[in-house]
């Protein structure tokens, strides 16, 4: 434990304190410090059970990006770090859904962002579309939300989940209206396509719930928590900064959602929930692991300055929050 970063070990007893207040058929008081009783939330006190977090932060180094490259890439070589992300995946099947980019201003038109200088158009583009497909993703995200809620629902699952799934799904549109602002800032002003779900919804069992939610809530939520703070500790652009503080902390929220939703679902399942659970996160992991990682030439003070990592340093800082804090969680689970 003494050589886990405080970061990760901050984030793992926030988690573990979650999952093990979940438990039996009681509903805890403490599952989301900040909740009222008519569903609103107090800012100071969010804020405060994850304050704990915060102050790990301040002891949290620049890890020395030192990786020449790669700065996030699709196949395409277009930009946009594949894995890991930092959104919540919206999973059909196997497969990632999201919207593509289409012209349109509407979902950009936030005021997040004041204009970015001294960059190189290699650097801009790339940067443009970074944000851009961030955005896609936390539209993306969006959905996944609203499905978690109806399988929520389907279970039977407490009032303090769903309370907590449609609050995330609120965050996600805001995470998702600013990262297309800030990819207008560098670039593209872009808006999303039209979701597919026609095929997104089903009937499913709690084990196969508990699966997805462990998929893409308990690792795709937590790494993608890992990965803010990461980009929070290395931003000095103040947009981007901006934007990245309040990502950072909602994204605290969503994991500690999933992994208390999981440990309910074991608690009120037979075998096959707990199974279902492990297989979801092993198949998670193999998926972020498998990730591929290309190189680019960029301004790399620059990249990071604008709160981006490499695909290396992202895969880096995935693969230890997998050892650090998901199979820690797991164990609890
Ligand atoms: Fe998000
Ligand atoms: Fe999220």
């Amino acid at each position: 434990m003494s050589t886990v970063p405080a970061t990760n070990r901050a984030l793992l007893m926030l988690l573990c304190s979650a999952i093990s207040a979940c438990s039996g058929g009681t509903t805890t008081s403490s599952i989301e410090p900040g909740a009222t009783l008519d569903g609103s939330a107090d800012a100071s006190s969010t804020e405060g059970g994850t304050s704990e977090l915060d102050a790990s932060m301040a002891l949290a180094t620049d890890a020395g990006d030192t990786d020449s490259g790669c700065p996030n890439s699709r196949p395409d070589g277009d930009g946009g770090c594949l894995p890991p992300s930092v959104r919540r995946p919206f999973l059909v099947g196997a497969s990632l859904r999201a919207a593509e980019a289409s012209e349109r201003d509407d979902w950009s038109a936030l005021s997040v962002a004041t204009a970015a200088h001294g960059l190189d158009a290699k650097t801009a583009h790339l940067l443009a579309e970074t944000w851009l497909k961030d955005a896609l993703e936390e539209h993306a995200s969006v959905a996944a939300f609203a499905r978690f809620t109806m399988h929520l629902l389907s279970v039977g699952a407490p009032p303090e989940l769903l309370l907590m799934a449609q609050r995330a799904g609120i965050d996600e549109i805001a995470h998702a209206r600013a990262c297309f602002a800030l990819a207008a800032r560098y670039g593209k002003r872009r808006g999303p396509t039209p979701l597919r779900v026609h095929d997104a919804m089903s009937a499913r069992s709690l084990a196969q719930i508990a699966q997805i939610a462990a998929e893409e809530g308990c690792v795709g939520e937590t790494l993608g928590a890992v990965l803010a703070r990461e980009q929070l500790a290395i931003v000095t652009d103040a947009s981007a900064r901006k934007v990245l503080r309040k990502i950072a902390a909602d994204e605290v929220r969503h994991a500690e959602l999933s992994w208390r939703f999981v440990r309910w679902a074991v608690q009120h399942g037979d075998r096959e929930v707990a199974t279902s659970v492990r297989r979801g996160i092993a198949r998670a992991i193999k998926g972020t692991l498998a990730a591929e990682e290309r190189r680019y030439d960029v301004d790399h003070a620059a990249w990071r300055a604008h709160g981006r990592l490499t695909c290396h340093t992202s895969k880096e800082v995935a693969r230890r929050a997998i050892d650090e804090v998901v199979m820690p969680c797991l164990e609890r689970v």
